[in-house]
């Protein structure tokens, strides 16, 4: 597990941006592996990723022509339309302003009437691409990854999930007022994740230091999902000064 650090939140976007900017513009498609499977996450943090990636592509520098995106997560009960679904989101920083093909987008639907068999599709699609190439994601103030909260086992694929009370509060700064935000989300699970080739996590604030710290330096458990990521073999946090702030220097 690697650990970068930069001053600030544009620090951390920047560096994000330019990695993948890069990955974007050196990926060869062949008949063996026609797209790049990327990962994606919603929230405060991936938005000036996002902004980057636009730009990069109005300067004709990368095209997503050959890119395909997994979003990892979708509140139940909210079409697509709504302006808190991920969907939404979703085209808002990034899909409506890039050559994406649609069907190389796919994000769960939080309308599916059969929420069980929806998320097993989820996990068949992305076997089908071979996997996750990139996945790039945050980190919740409780340590979830996605909607995977606390408690959820390792060993868990896309299902549906409760979210916790935390969750639903600091959640609650989008939406009118608490009682508006989804209590359940569809979600790639832990394992899902783990099994993607890289995963880049980033994290941006002090109130995101706790989960790092303990992502990082903490036993592996299930009450910070993100520290099962110790355990994988290729992932890189990149976080700012203050969400890095209680990592111990060795
Ligand atoms: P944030 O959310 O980027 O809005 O802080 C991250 C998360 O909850 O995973």
């Amino acid at each position: 597990m690697q650990l970068l650090t930069f001053s600030d939140k544009n620090g951390v976007a920047d560096y994000v941006a330019t990695y993948l900017i890069e990955r974007i513009k050196s990926f060869v498609p062949s008949s063996e592996k026609p797209f790049l499977v990327l990962g994606l996450p919603t929230g405060s943090t991936p938005i000036p990723v996002y902004e980057r990636l636009v730009k990069a592509y109005q300067k004709n520098e990368i095209s997503f022509k050959h890119i395909v995106t997994f979003n990892m997560d979708e509140y139940v009960g909210l079409s697509d339309t709504h302006h808190q679904s991920y969907h939404y989101f979703m085209k808002q920083y990034l899909f409506d302003f890039i050559d994406i093909p649609k069907e190389q987008i796919n994000i769960l639907n939080g309308m599916a009437s059969e929420a069980e068999e929806e998320c097993k599709q989820y996990e068949e699609k992305i076997k089908s691409y071979g996997g996750i190439d990139i996945q790039l994601g945050g980190i919740g103030e409780n340590g979830h990854l996605a909607f995977n909260e606390p408690d959820t086992p390792f060993e868990i694929r896309t299902h549906k999930q409760r979210l916790t009370d935390d969750t639903i509060v600091v959640n609650s700064r989008f939406f009118d007022k608490k009682e508006d935000v989804p209590t359940h989300a569809l979600t790639i699970g832990l394992k899902t994740i783990f099994e993607a080739k890289q995963v880049i996590i980033m994290a941006t604030g002090l109130k995101k230091s706790d989960a790092v710290a303990k992502s990082i330096q903490g036993k592996v458990t299930t009450d910070c999902p993100a520290s099962m990521m110790q355990n994988h073999h290729n992932v890189l946090f990149v976080c700012d000064e203050d969400a890095a702030s209680k990592v111990v220097q060795k």
